[in-house]
C-alpha cells in the first residue's frame, strides 16, 4: 500500500467520535416554559382588519436552568412571543405556560422578570428611586431594599452616585440598560425574560451583560432572550430557536446544530501536488502556499505531509459559525417559501384547476 495517499485506514470523523457521541444534557431538566401551536396575528386600523400572522403555530419547550436564545430577523416575531410569553398580549390562537400556569397568571408574575426592548423610564428620577418604586411594587421594602438596590447595582456596575444623584435623564445608554437589567432583577425572579439586552451597548457593556447573564446562569435562573449578536448567543446560550417571519425555523442545542466537524482546513507549502491531490479536496494556491479542505484522519495526513517534505502551517476544524449557520438557515427557508409560491401559482394557473374552479378553458 502507499503510505502517501489516503487509503484503508480510519477517517477523518472518527477521529472526531468523542464530539459526535455529545449527548443532550438539558433533556432530563423539568420543563419550566411551554408553548403549543401559538398563534398571534394582530388586528389594526379603524377596521381592525388582520395583518398577516406575526408568530404562526409556534411549538417550544424550556427547560429549567437553561439559558434559551431566539433569533430571527427583524420583525420575525422575537418580541410577539415574548409579549405572549409574559401575558401583555393575548394569542389568537394556543396555549402558553409559565410553570405549568397559563401565561399572564398573576402570581406567577411575581416570579419572573423582564428587561423590554425599549424599556420606557421616568426621566427625573434617578436610578435609586425608580429601582426603589420597582422594589415597592414586588413588595420589597425597608432593609431589604436597601440591600437589594445595592446588590444589584454592584452586579450591572452602575456606580453609586450616578445611581443617587443623577436623574436618568441624563443617563447614558449604556447605564439606562444597566438600569434596565437591574430593575429585571429586582425580585430575585426565576425565570429572566430579556429583549435584545446587549442592544446600542459598547464592547464592554457588551461583556458586562454578558457576564451578568452568566452569573444569573449559574444561580440556577432560567434566561430567555432575544437577540441580534450572534456571537455573544454562541457564548451564553444552551439551545436556540430561529425564527423567520412567525415560524419556527429550528431549534437545538448550538453544538449539535453546527454540527460535529468531520473536515478540516489546511494549508501550507511545499510537498508534492500529486500526493496533496489524493488527500485534499479544493486546493487553492496563493503567495506560495496551497490550501485545501481534508476529510481524512488529520494525524495521518501529517505524517504523509512529514514524508513528502511538506510544512503544514495551519490545520483547524472547519465548523461554521452561529452567524454562518444563521444566515444558511434563513436563507434555505425563503428559498423553500419562494418555490412553494410559484408552485402554488402554477397549480392555481394550471387547466384542471381552473376547470375544476367552473372557468371554461379559453381556446
Ligand atoms: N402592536 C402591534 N400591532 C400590529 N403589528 C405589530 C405589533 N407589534 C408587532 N407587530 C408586527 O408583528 C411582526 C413581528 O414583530 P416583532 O416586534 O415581534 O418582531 P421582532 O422579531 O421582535 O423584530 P425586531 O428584531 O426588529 O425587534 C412585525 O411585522 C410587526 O410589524
Ligand atoms: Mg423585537
Amino acid at each position: 500500500m502507499n503510505v502517501l495517499s489516503p487509503g484503508s485506514r480510519s477517517t477523518g470523523s472518527d477521529a472526531n467520535n468523542g464530539t459526535a457521541a455529545h449527548a443532550s444534557s438539558l433533556a432530563h431538566r423539568p420543563t419550566i416554559i411551554e408553548t403549543m401551536d401559538l398563534r398571534k396575528v394582530y388586528r389594526t386600523g379603524f377596521w381592525l382588519k388582520a395583518a398577516p400572522p406575526s408568530l404562526k403555530q409556534c411549538s417550544l419547550e424550556i427547560y429549567k436552568g437553561e439559558t434559551f436564545g431566539l433569533l430571527g430577523p427583524n420583525g420575525a416575531g422575537k418580541t410577539t412571543l415574548l409579549k405572549l410569553l409574559l401575558g401583555i398580549i393575548r394569542p389568537t390562537a394556543g396555549v402558553a405556560k409559565l410553570m405549568g400556569e397559563p401565561a399572564g397568571n398573576h402570581d406567577i408574575k411575581s416570579r419572573i422578570g423582564y428587561l423590554p426592548e425599549n424599556p420606557y423610564f421616568y426621566d427625573y428620577l434617578t436610578g435609586w428611586e425608580f429601582l426603589s418604586y420597582t422594589a415597592g411594587l414586588f413588595g420589597i421594602q425597608g432593609h431589604a431594599k436597601k440591600r437589594r438596590i445595592t446588590e444589584l447595582l454592584d452586579l450591572v456596575q452602575l456606580d453609586q452616585r450616578s445611581a443617587t444623584k443623577k436623574q436618568m435623564r441624563r443617563y447614558s445608554k449604556g447605564m439606562l440598560q444597566r438600569v434596565g437589567m437591574a430593575q429585571a432583577l429586582i425580585n430575585d425572579p426565576e425565570i429572566v425574560f430579556l429583549d435584545e439586552p446587549m442592544s446600542g451597548l459598547d464592547p464592554t457593556g457588551r461583556y458586562q451583560v454578558r457576564e451578568i447573564i452568566l452569573s444569573l446562569k449559574a444561580q440556577g435562573k432560567t434566561l430567555f432572550f432575544n437577540s441580534h449578536v450572534l456571537s455573544d448567543v454562541e457564548k451564553i446560550c444552551d439551545r436556540i430557536a430561529i425564527l423567520d417571519q412567525g415560524e419556527i425555523v429550528c431549534i437545538g442545542e448550538i453544538k449539535s446544530l453546527l454540527g460535529n466537524p468531520n473536515h478540516y482546513t489546511v494549508k501550507g507549502h511545499g510537498g508534492s501536488l500529486d500526493i496533496l491531490d489524493q488527500w485534499l479536496r479544493d486546493i487553492t494556491f496563493k503567495d506560495g502556499y496551497w490550501q485545501g479542505i481534508l476529510y481524512e484522519n488529520p494525524f495521518e495526513f501529517m505524517a504523509t505531509a512529514r514524508l513528502m517534505n511538506a510544512h503544514i502551517a495551519k490545520l483547524e476544524v472547519a465548523k461554521p459559525t452561529l452567524e454562518e449557520f444563521f444566515m444558511v438557515c434563513i436563507q434555505q427557508r425563503r428559498q423553500e417559501a419562494e418555490r412553494a409560491a410559484s408552485e402554488r401559482i402554477k397549480k392555481a394557473r394550471s387547466p384542471k384547476k381552473r376547470r375544476l374552479l367552473g372557468k371554461p378553458l379559453a381556446h
